[in-house]
Order: structure tokens, then C-alpha cells, then sequence
């Protein structure tokens, strides 16, 4: 929909400096994400797309640059806030995986509006619509060890959305899944980011999953390479 610079972003992280050890993971990556906007993220793997996105979603501080979210400096947000603010406004895919082993599908969805407050009904009737917009209604019952990959990944996108949040963060979230259920999953995605305004930040490989996106970047050796290289 837009992504015209008129627009404040919602999200914009400047200069991004960050280490894991000794290995140097983001160099001053620049990176800005409005409201409604899908932003797909490429790159070679260990350019730094995972911690790019671990420290716009406020999971990892940055050793050095900012980020800024709906105003305020989320990097110097003291941890307490980042959780809450984290909770109520984002929602995460990370990578690998990350559903509750113990729970069903159905519950991994819910467990999110129960935190934040919803019965046990409800919550477990939207997660439902959830897992059904993503095409894994009939594995509600199953755990995530008896699901298949693509399944489980399903689960954790409807996982993500299920709150509503107005950044939505996902690590490859078709990586494990066949063409068209990667169609189904980047639909959906596109869907809510129209019809809800929700932000996206998508961190993908496949250049048909980056065509769904509005505007692309790509991250070499932990810097934002120039724009002519982009879609
Ligand atoms: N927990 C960690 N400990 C040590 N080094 C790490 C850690 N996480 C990432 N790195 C290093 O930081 C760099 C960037 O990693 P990152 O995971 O951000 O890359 P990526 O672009 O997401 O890669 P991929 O496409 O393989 O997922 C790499 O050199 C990686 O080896
Ligand atoms: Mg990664």
C-alpha cells in the first residue's frame, strides 16, 4: 500500500552496530518500516538478517545505533517496558521454530490472548481463525513434534498475528514450506499488513516470497547494500 516517504516510519533503526563475541554481525544498518508496509529483508546467510531483526523487535540490544518505535528509543527501553511493549505491540517468528512442545497447536495459538487477558474460549476461538487462514485448521489438536515442518511454522505465523500486533517480525517464515503453501502463508501475511496496517518485516531467501513485499533490502556483511541491487 504505502510506502511514499510522506509517512513517519513506525519503526527506523539507525547505524545499527552489533557483535556476537568477537564476530561482527551489523556494521551501521539503516533501516526504516511504516505502517501497512511488508519490507522483505535479503541477503547471503551471515550477513545479519536474524539480528537485524532481533534488535528491531527489541529482543537484542544493539551495541551501538538506535532504534526508534512510535516515537520513543526502544534500545534504552528499560527491560520491564521492552517486555510489555514487546507483548502488546509485536509479534515474532523467530527461525527456528519456538512453539511451547507441550501444548497442541490450538493452544500455542491462544496462549498469547490468554497472557494478555482473554478467556479460554475466546481465545481458543480466534486462534482457531488463525490456523484456519493459514491452512492448518486440522492440526489444531496435534503437538509441535507431531507436526510437520511447514506445519509447526504455520502455527507460529498464526501464532504471531493472532494478538493483532502493529509490527509483525518473521525469520523465514516460509522456509519450510512447498511453493503453495508458501503462497497461502505470504497471502495471508499481505492481507493482514493491507487490512490491519500492520508492519512487516519479512527476512526470506526466496525471491518469490521478496515479490510479495513492497520494497526490498538487502544486508551484505552487516550493512544495507545500495539500493541499485534491490527489486
Ligand atoms: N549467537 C551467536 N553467537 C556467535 N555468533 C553469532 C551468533 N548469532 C549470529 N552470529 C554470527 O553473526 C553473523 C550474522 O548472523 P545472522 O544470524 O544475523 O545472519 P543471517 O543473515 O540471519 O544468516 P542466515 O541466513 O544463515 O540465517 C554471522 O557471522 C553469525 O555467524
Ligand atoms: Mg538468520
Amino acid at each position: 500500500m504505502t510506502n511514499g516517504d510522506t509517512t513517519e516510519p513506525l519503526l527506523a533503526a539507525h547505524q545499527l552496530v552489533k557483535a556476537h563475541g568477537r564476530t561482527p554481525a551489523l556494521r551501521g544498518a539503516s533501516v526504516e518500516l511504516r505502517a501497512g508496509e511488508i519490507l522483505a529483508v535479503t541477503g547471503a546467510s551471515g550477513s545479519g538478517k536474524s539480528t537485524l531483526l532481533h534488535c528491531l523487535a527489541g529482543i537484542v540490544r544493539p551495541d551501538g545505533g538506535s532504534v526508534t518505535y512510535a516515537g520513543q528509543r526502544l534500545d534504552r527501553l528499560p527491560e520491564k517496558r521492552l517486555s510489555e511493549l514487546r507483548r502488546t505491540d509485536f509479534g515474532v517468528v523467530f527461525q527456528f521454530g519456538q512453539l511451547i512442545p507441550e501444548l497442541t497447536a490450538l493452544d500455542n495459538v491462544a496462549l498469547p490472548l490468554m497472557l494478555a487477558g482473554a478467556g479460554r474460549a475466546e481465545a481458543r476461538a480466534r486462534a482457531a481463525e488463525w490456523l484456519e487462514r493459514f491452512g492448518v485448521l486440522g492440526q489444531e489438536d496435534l503437538r509441535p513434534g507431531e507436526m510437520s515442518g511447514g506445519q509447526a511454522q504455520r502455527a507460529a505465523l498464526a501464532r504471531a498475528l493472532v494478538t493483532g500486533p502493529k509490527a509483525v517480525f518473521a525469520d523465514e517464515p516460509t522456509g519450510a514450506l512447498d511453493s503453495l503453501a508458501g503462497e497461502q502463508v505470504m497471502t495471508a501475511l499481505a492481507h493482514t499488513a493491507r487490512e490491519a496496517g500492520t508492519a512487516v518485516l519479512l527476512v526470506t531467501h526466496d525471491a518469490q516470497v521478496a515479490a510479495y513485499a513492497d520494497r526490498e533490502i538487502q544486508l551484505r556483511d552487516g550493512v544495507v547494500a545500495p539500493a541499485e541491487v534491490t527489486a
